[in-house]
């Protein structure tokens, strides 16, 4: 991976306004490719300063904007839908759809409530290709190197489908389910390895000093199925933006 691909920032606020900026480039620049979109904890502040962004904008070119909003989150969980408070549509809804006044055909994600979850996990994989592809791809990173919901061991091509959730991930994810990792789904639906690389760039952002080396397995070691972000670095146009916790490990490039 490239250096001048690599930014380090102060901290997680300095990273999610870098961020969101990024964001509304791309969806200013390019308005017919898809934005790829993320949820997690890193994600929040990032939607909270995309919003304000957003709203700043001349009220023209922000209802155009709008108008031609498309974008496809990751992932879900299987089980749930809109309507369940802890689902990735449901928090989309609140950080970006309510906010922004776009509707959830806007904000694209698996149907988590679809009552066969491995065919859903086809047509989403087929909506994302008939949308052109993915443009810009957000991405953050889960502690056991995770990207979207492709737990390790994990190949570079793998298609968007229903995986089984690991334990690590779902004690990492418990919060919002009442701290107990048994309350979180087993399974979810995720775009692969092949539709994140297959996007016309990546924009990987990691905060914090307890994925510190993790991101450094995931951009400083040979890619391997452990590491499934390590992926990434086959990537022509891959950006990193971290904080200085998340940077602690990486070696000087
Ligand atoms: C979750 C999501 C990922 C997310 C990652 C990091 O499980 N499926 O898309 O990027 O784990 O989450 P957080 O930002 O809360 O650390």
């Amino acid at each position: 991976m490239a250096s001048a691909a690599l930014e380090v920032l102060a901290d997680p606020a300095a990273v999610a306004e870098r961020v969101a900026r990024l964001l509304l480039e791309a969806a200013l620049q390019f308005p017919g490719a898809p934005l790829g979109l993320a949820t997690g904890r890193t994600m929040v502040p990032v939607y909270q300063h995309l919003v304000a962004l957003i709203d700043e904008l001349p009220s023209l070119q922000r209802q155009g904007l709008l108008q031609h909003w498309c974008s496809f989150n990751l992932d879900e969980y299987v089980g749930l839908g809109p309507a369940d408070r802890q689902s990735f549509a449901a928090t989309m809804a609140s950080h970006l759809g309510a906010p922004l006044g776009l509707p959830l055909q806007q904000l694209n994600l698996p149907d988590g409530r679809a009552g066969d979850p491995a065919a859903e996990a086809a047509r989403y994989g087929a909506a994302v290709l008939e949308a052109g592809g993915i443009g810009l791809q957000l991405l953050g990173l889960g502690s056991n190197g995770h990207v979207g919901f492709n737990e390790p061991p994990c190949a570079a091509d793998a298609p968007c489908r229903c995986v089984q959730l690991s334990w690590a991930t779902r004690i990492q994810n418990a919060a919002a389910f009442g701290a107990d990792p048994a309350a979180v789904p087993e399974q979810a639906i995720t775009l692969g390895t092949r539709e994140i690389l297959q996007a016309r760039s990546v924009l990987l952002v990691v905060t914090g000093a307890e994925k510190a080396p993790i991101l450094r397995r995931a951009l400083q070691e040979p890619p391997c199925e452990q590491v499934p972000a390590s992926w990434l670095q086959h990537h022509p146009q891959l950006r990193v933006i971290v904080d200085a916790g998340a940077a602690a490990a990486l070696k000087p490039t």
